[in-house]
């Protein structure tokens, strides 16, 4: 149990609403490893922050059970508390008084030396701006400080819901840097999107969600890796190519003036078919799908009902990525 920060089994929550019951999170079997950045990712009103509020005892599960670093909550959430850091809704901090101050006051309720403040500041690059009043700190900055007030304690596990919500690219950047940075020093860092790539550089493995339900679980590589190639083909004469293509086995759309062959791993295969009928290459590039198209298809089309089973399940995370940091 001690190489998962968090795990969830069968985690389910439905509200009772005045047509009946929404289920917000629908046996959900989340499974994240100790050490990296981890993508929360599913669209709007797909159960992320439901299911973050259960795990931080915000709300009360319907049934299902959840540990977060190993121990059972929320009966241990007392013991473990100490050791994570959350940032769940807009953070508040006084606005006329400086970032400094503001964490100060943090580390005192909290306990903690105030010489981490210092630590802390540095860590998010905001070390600088330390004696300007918050009111003048630009959202990117603002959450950046809540992120700094959640290193206070030392953290090993951080949960973030949503934090790039609101800001503007130079923002999301800023705060994509600072969260990367935190994966980089074997914390573990559950961040939640409903945009793609938001999270696609920084994290190290995934969770898709939709309607409440896992889509996907596993490491980027795997999951941009577990989908078939896809190549796109120009020749003089695409429906001719067309037809030898799918006589081969593989699948073919037009793509303007060029095809799309789905399902050769090998571009060899393309070549010699098709030389062996007298048609040449202009071109043939292989296209490999980004994580971008992958969440799409998968969050569009998974028009699951109750009963239809977990959807997608990628091969279960390696043992090199859950060791770590045992
Ligand atoms: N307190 C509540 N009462 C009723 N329905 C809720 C409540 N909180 C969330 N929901 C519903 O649960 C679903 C998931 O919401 P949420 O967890 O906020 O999604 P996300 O964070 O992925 O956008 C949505 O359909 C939402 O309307
Ligand atoms: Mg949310």
């Amino acid at each position: 149990m001690g190489e998962l920060a968090i795990q969830t089994k069968g985690l389910h929550k439905s509200y009772r609403t005045l047509r009946g019951t929404r289920v917000a999170v629908d046996q959900l079997d989340l499974e994240v490893p100790v050490g990296g950045v981890h993508g929360f990712l599913g669209p709007n009103g797909s159960g992320k922050t439901t299911t973050i509020r259960m795990l931080l005892g915000l709300c009360r599960p319907s049934h299902g059970t959840m540990h977060l670093l190993g121990r059972p909550v929320p009966h241990h959430l007392p013991q473990v508390m100490g050791h994570i850091g959350a940032v769940v809704e807009r953070p508040r901090f006084f606005p006329n008084f400086s970032g400094r101050l503001n964490l100060e006051l943090q580390a005192q309720a909290a306990g903690v030396d105030r010489a981490r403040v210092e630590t802390v500041l540095k860590q998010v690059g905001l070390a600088e701006r330390a004696n300007d009043a918050y009111r003048n700190y630009s959202l990117g900055m603002q959450q950046r400080l809540a992120v700094a007030g959640t290193l206070l304690k030392d953290p090993q596990l951080l949960i973030f819901d949503e934090p790039t919500n609101g800001l503007d690219p130079a923002g999301i950047h800023e705060v994509r840097e600072t969260i990367r940075d935190l994966g980089r020093e074997g914390r573990t860092v559950l961040v939640s999107s409903h945009i793609l790539s938001e999270v696609e550089q920084i994290a190290d493995t995934v969770t898709i969600i939709g309607r409440g339900r896992m889509l996907a679980s596993g490491r980027v590589v795997d999951l941009l890796g577990a989908r078939a190639s896809r190549m796109r083909v120009q020749v003089d004469d695409p429906t001719r190519a067309a037809q030898l293509l799918v006589g081969d086995g593989l699948a073919v759309t037009l793509d303007g003036p060029a095809l799309l062959v789905e399902g050769a791993t090998d571009p060899a295969r393309i070549t010699r078919l098709l030389a062996g009928h007298q048609l040449y290459l202009r071109e043939l590039v292989a296209s490999r799908r980004d994580l971008e198209s992958v969440y799409l298809e998968l969050t569009d089309r998974h028009d699951l009902r109750p009963g239809d089973g977990p959807g997608i399940r990628l091969p279960p995370l390696p043992a090199t990525a859950r060791a770590q940091e045992n």
